[in-house]
């Protein structure tokens, strides 16, 4: 395994979101993550999910492995002729068909840069990743979380169950009995916990940039909260899982994790506080797929022993290295939809009717089938 290190004491983290690319790889999406490892040259790169756009048309039949390893392989040579270990997670559109996310992680495993973190809480697309100073012992931790697992007994997806928390606690035990101390951690995974909201603030319907609620907090509208850093932006809601399972409380009952953050919601970059731990998101960088349209881009952290428990974060966006000028040029009201391919352009007018269907469904339906439909969202 890559061994990870700080380099002056500081190690930089750089999160892509939602790079959910298809077999026809967007030029705009590699320009775009070339460039960012060339011009931050992190020490680690996180992939935090939906890395394929498994539902897109052009990915319907034919061998679904292929095409998986098609995309995957794209994804790895980038980060491996920048030189930029990466770990990886998983979101809720990668797997389809027989390239399920154990079959993917295999490809992603074969690089030469991927970093395990070992499967510490709890089989693929998790990790625990050890930092260490050069001369020293461990300096920082980057934990891993599996947020959309599948329960067969719920039918539902659940965010990061239980025996996952069981597992970060340990390993967070373990790392104090080893190093004496609890050690600064960063924690990713794919979709947002509940107390996101916490970040934002509640407003009345009507105010201008604010978000409607969904599942516990429908109903309610948001805009971004007084403890946002600055360069923020909100752009849909957050898309929580039905249950809180008590994470939040379990990250900070010892204070070792700085901050945790999510992708999933394309459309929103920001980073905030409550009770004494970051919470946060990274937007999209993906162009094949919904985004902020020239907002693309990736979330940096710097990780400074100097400053124990504090650490620094911005994003890198496609308009800040190339202006508003994509490869593949797209008309601005679908830009942010962004189908940059025709076979996209063919899943976009189907995308179209059914939320034409959905709409004549609503009217008729129950509550509860209409919750069902809203869930297919495709994010
Ligand atoms: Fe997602
Ligand atoms: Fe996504």
């Amino acid at each position: 395994m890559v061994r990870l290190e700080t380099k002056n004491g500081r190690f930089k983290v750089m999160q892509f979101a939602d790079i959910q690319e298809i077999v026809d790889f967007s030029p705009d999406t590699e320009n775009l993550m070339r460039a960012v490892l060339q011009k931050e040259n992190p020490d680690l790169a996180v992939l935090t999910g939906d890395q394929i756009k498994s539902y897109g048309v052009s990915m319907l039949g034919g061998d679904s492995r292929a095409k998986a390893e098609k995309i995957i392989s794209k994804i790895t040579s980038i980060f491996e002729s920048a030189g930029t270990p990466f770990a990886v997670l998983f979101g809720n559109h990668d797997a389809f068909g027989e390239a399920t996310r154990e079959y993917q992680y295999e490809i992603y495993a074969r690089s030469p840069m991927f970093v395990t973190g070992g499967e510490y809480l709890g089989g693929v697309g998790t990790f625990s990743i050890p930092v260490y100073a050069p001369n020293g012992g461990q300096a920082f931790n980057i934990y891993g979380f599996e947020s959309c697992e599948w329960v067969e007994e719920l039918n539902r997806f659940v965010n990061v169950p239980e025996r996952q928390l069981e597992l970060y606690r340990k390993e967070r035990d373990a790392i104090r009995e080893r190093e004496g101390r609890y050690v600064p951690s960063l924690a990713f995974q794919h979709i947002p916990v509940h107390e996101i909201h916490e970040i934002l603030k509640r407003v009345p319907e009507g105010t201008p940039g604010a978000v409607r609620g969904k599942r516990p907090f429908d109903g309610r509208y948001f805009v971004l909260g007084d403890t946002v850093r600055p360069g923020a932006f909100l752009g849909e809601n957050a898309g929580i899982s039905d249950v809180n399972t008590g994470e939040f409380q379990a990250l900070r009952e010892k204070r070792d994790v700085l901050g945790l953050f999510f992708g999933h919601d394309h459309n929103n970059s920001f980073v905030g506080s409550y009770q004494g731990m970051d919470l946060g998101y990274c937007q999209s960088c993906g162009f094949n797929c919904y985004g902020p349209g020239f907002r693309r881009g990736v979330r940096v952290y710097v990780l400074d022993e100097a400053r124990n428990g504090e650490y620094d974060t911005y994003t890198v966006t496609f308009a800040g290295l190339f202006g508003e000028r994509a490869e593949r040029p797209l008309v601005k009201v679908f830009y942010d939809h962004a189908a940059s391919s025709k076979a996209e352009a063919v899943e976009m007018g189907k995308n179209v009717l059914k939320k034409a269907a959905i709409g004549v469904a609503g009217a008729f339906a129950v509550k509860g089938l209409i919750d069902t439909m809203k869930n297919g969202r495709r994010d």
